[in-house]
């Protein structure tokens, strides 16, 4: 019984595909889980509590308190209890509540307050799923580290064919039993430095740069689900910190080198995915400077480079990774950074592809080590993070 032990807690939505809830629950029965579910109002229409309930041998809860008594169905509770949170079907109306923080049922409060991993397979027509909010809304509950069980593509319930039935509760079991299997990385540490850095002029102006830190994140998201313990030192974005990854917050260059220095040491992995100045303002003014000559000279020094002052520091057993983002020669300026800073694995982005780069929720790379070149197609941010991380598995293996 590949799931025996294991507390999983179904949430089910509004859709179709509720009845499925009632085979995955069988199924996940059988293989030995414990399951608990809760239903939201909507749900009700499709399927019954009672069918639920008898299935998964446990009450379903749908509301914040029992009618009768006034009892506390405790959301806080129920999400330290799961192991894992899987909500399917996941509705377009609750994966958009979920993607900005709403919580108007139990549900959503419960998916909100839970520590543990969630697993979502949503299920709605193909418009509604091909709708750019609902696209927008997947790429920021990937940003949180939910992991996205896709959907098929097949007959709907509306009649039209495409994209947007929930997964079959036969692949929704696999993808929860293989989240449970050791990840290829569990064991180890990975560093990973993400988004810009801000350089202080005076106590309101600063000299940054256009990166979000979408790609940093979304590796350390990859290395989590790969089993790794993940420190993610991060300059300014409006990211939220991943599930699982424990975030070290930093302003500037000399700060996110502290940091970097104190982990990299114990670190397996390092990945240096970060944007940092390289040089900042010699002195920060104390005040606000006024406006004053047609001209302002701001003299400038050089910032520490961390990856080439880590990659000194590197031992044989750790696998550094780091990314050039050139505009001309691109290989050869990429390969040459690579022996420079000591890296194993270095990411090459052009800004001659379109796509690529800062901003972009997509980027299309080459992974270049001292003798390999590999070359991707333009991809998701997330999907680049797997690839990336492929390549960091297979260095350590080799
Ligand atoms: C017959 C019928 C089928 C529906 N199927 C879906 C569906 O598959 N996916 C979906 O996102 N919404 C579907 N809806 C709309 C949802 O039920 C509606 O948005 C509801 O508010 C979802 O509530 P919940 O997210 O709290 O469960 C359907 C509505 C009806 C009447």
């Amino acid at each position: 019984m590949a799931l025996a032990g294991k507390k999983i807690l179904l949430g089910v939505c509004g859709s179709i595909a509720a009845y499925k809830a009632a085979l995955l629950i069988r199924l996940l029965v059988k293989q030995g889980a414990d399951v608990k579910v809760i239903m939201t109002a909507s749900a009700h229409d499709f399927i019954t509590p009672l069918t639920l309930a008898t299935l998964s041998k446990n009450p379903v809860l749908t509301n914040f308190s029992k009618d009768e008594t006034g009892q506390w169905n405790n959301h806080v509770e129920l999400g330290l209890w799961a192991d894992v949170m899987v909500i399917a079907p996941a509705s377009a109306n609750t994966l958009a509540k979920m993607a900005t923080g709403l919580c108007d049922n139990l549900l959503l409060a419960t998916y909100l307050s839970a520590r543990c991993p969630v697993l979502f397979a949503p299920a709605m027509d193909l418009d509604m799923w091909l709708h750019p909010a609902t696209q927008s809304n997947l790429k920021k509950l990937s940003t949180f580290g939910n992991q996205l069980i896709e959907p098929t593509h097949g007959e709907l319930a509306s009649g039209l064919v495409g994209t947007g039935r929930m997964a079959e509760p036969e692949q929704i079991v696999e993808a929860i039993e293989n989240f449970f299997k050791p990840g290829k990385l569990a064991g180890k540490k990975a560093l990973v430095t993400a988004g810009p850095t801000y350089e202080a002029i005076d106590p309101v102006r600063f000299i940054g740069n256009h990166s979000t830190g979408k790609m940093g994140y979304a590796l350390a998201v990859e290395l989590v689900r790969q089993g790794a313990d993940v420190t993610l030192v991060s300059g300014p974005t409006h990211l939220a910190a991943p599930a699982g990854v424990s975030l070290v917050k930093v302003t500037s260059a000399d700060e996110m080198f502290q940091a970097s220095q104190k982990h990299f040491s114990h670190s397996d992995i390092a990945i240096f995915s970060a944007a940092v100045a390289d040089y900042r303002p010699a002195h920060k003014a104390d005040q606000k400077i006024k406006k004053g000559d047609s001209t302002l000279n701001i003299e400038l020094v050089k910032t520490y480079d961390i990856a080439a002052e880590l990659g000194k520091q590197k031992k044989a057993s750790q696998v550094t990774v780091g990314f050039a983002l050139e505009t001309e020669n691109e290989k050869i300026n990429a390969h040459s950074k690579l022996k420079s800073k000591n890296f194993d694995l270095i990411v090459l982005n052009s800004l001659n592809d379109s796509g690529a780069g800062f901003a972009h929720d997509t980027n299309k790379i080459t992974l270049l080590t001292a003798t390999t070149t590999q070359e991707f197609s333009l991809k998701s941010k997330t999907e680049v993070a797997a690839d990336i991380v492929t390549a960091i598995i297979e260095l350590i293996h080799a």
